[in-house]
């Protein structure tokens, strides 16, 4: 199965014929349920009670002084009940897993906000959980395992492989292949379709919101510049959505750049350079970095959620187009980030998010005093506390 009406030759389902149907399936059952007015309502509901919905924005009123003259404002979805925007998707797959009378969600996972979201939502529904993990994440996230073990999810420890993320994946796959009475929940805009057009859709209230809030704090419609970190993409997408077809407003993403540049060769910095390639892989085909021997790179982050040589197809698209503008930021830089806003600001973001913020720190003093940045601040603190201190 191929869906053609998106984003050129970026995207599509190339997965086995067992998976066809369900996928098939899925996307069916997706355009029978979401826009019923009974879908919309429990959405509200849970939106507002559960995931703590709407987020503010905030202005970084010191920093924005400290850096003298751009003004800055963070949408914070650091705020929600599990402290990312990963509860969002997760909130409305858990909706429609339901209504497909699913009984197991499984998921892949590198950085906890994603599989402590989909825990969060099996203890809510009671469903079995099974989370692939690769082995060196579920040693290094060892307090966020445990909690996922109070939240009654199964951690699967994934050996096989480069004990790399994308071996989760390939393990998750696998067992989705072999069950497909489970419901996959995917933590991102990625995977073959239609996830990227649902985990998309289902993320549509971040940018509504910012379409109101941001004029209301900033007297100004909408800001000059909006800045997110990417990883597959889902945070950047959601806010980007509501600017795309703004052409005032400039669109940047922000990736990781490791160290310095003599570590090009593993930085999970896809677009801004030259070695990439369109390739098709877990199901979809997208940018992905390549090594110099022509195979799919390895990447190393500091941030276990930005570690990842792939891309979401509709950013590849926007980097085609010209629309968005690709940058990164390093280690340092990030860690500057993390702790210019933990001393101005009291807020601590994720360590995945200071990529955003450290760049946006970068631009703002080479800007007017009338212009604006609006950041997505996709996450906080918690799960890299421990990286931060041994860091600093
Ligand atoms: C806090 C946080 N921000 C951003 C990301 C990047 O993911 P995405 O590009 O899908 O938003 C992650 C990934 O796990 C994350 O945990």
């Amino acid at each position: 199965m191929t869906n053609n009406e998106f984003y050129w030759e970026f995207w599509g389902a190339f997965v086995p014929p067992s998976l066809e149907k369900t996928l098939e399936t899925l996307n069916q059952e997706f355009d029978k349920y979401y826009n019923t007015p009974e879908f919309q309502k429990d959405l509200d509901y849970y939106f507002k009670t559960f995931v703590w919905r709407p987020t503010p924005i905030t202005h970084l009123e010191n920093i924005s002084k400290e850096l003298w003259w751009a003004q800055i404002y963070i949408k914070r979805e650091d705020m929600t009940n599990i402290w990312a925007h990963k509860i969002n998707h997760s909130l409305v797959q858990w909706l429609l897993a339901k209504r497909m009378w699913k009984t197991e969600l499984i998921a892949e996972t590198w950085a906890w906000m994603h599989w402590v979201s989909v825990a969060t939502m099996w203890a809510k529904l009671w469903m079995k959980t099974k989370i692939f993990m690769w082995e060196k994440d579920v040693r290094r996230q060892y307090m966020n395992v445990q909690r996922m073990k109070l939240l009654w999810a199964e951690v699967v420890s994934v050996t096989q492989g480069d004990k790399k993320l994308k071996d989760a994946v390939d393990a998750a796959l696998e067992y989705y292949i072999n069950n497909t009475d489970s419901y996959y929940l995917l933590g991102s805009a990625l995977g073959p379709y239609p996830y990227p057009k649902i985990v998309r859709k289902w993320q549509e209230i971040v940018w509504k919101e910012c379409l109101y809030q941001f004029p209301e704090i900033s007297w100004q419609e909408n800001p000059d510049y909006v800045i997110a970190c990417v990883w597959w993409g889902s945070n950047a997408i959601w806010i980007f959505s509501a600017y795309i077809d703004k052409e005032n407003v400039k669109i940047i993403w922000v990736e990781w750049g490791w160290t310095d540049v003599s570590t090009l060769w593993e930085h999970a910095a896809r677009m801004k350079w030259i070695w990439w390639k369109l390739w098709t892989f877990h199901g979809y085909k997208s940018i992905f970095i390549q090594t110099k021997k022509d195979e799919i790179a390895s990447t190393s982050s500091i941030s276990a959620g930005l570690d990842y040589p792939w891309i979401w197809p509709e950013h590849a698209y926007l980097s085609e187009i010209w629309r968005a503008e690709y940058e990164y930021a390093y280690d340092n830089e990030v860690l500057e980030a993390y702790k210019l806003t933990a001393k101005l600001e009291w807020i601590l973001p994720a360590l995945e998010s200071s990529h955003a913020l450290a760049y946006a720190y970068k631009l703002a003093p080479s800007l007017d005093k009338d212009k604006k940045i609006l950041i997505n601040l996709s996450g906080r603190w918690d799960k890299d506390l421990e990286t931060v201190i041994e860091k600093l």
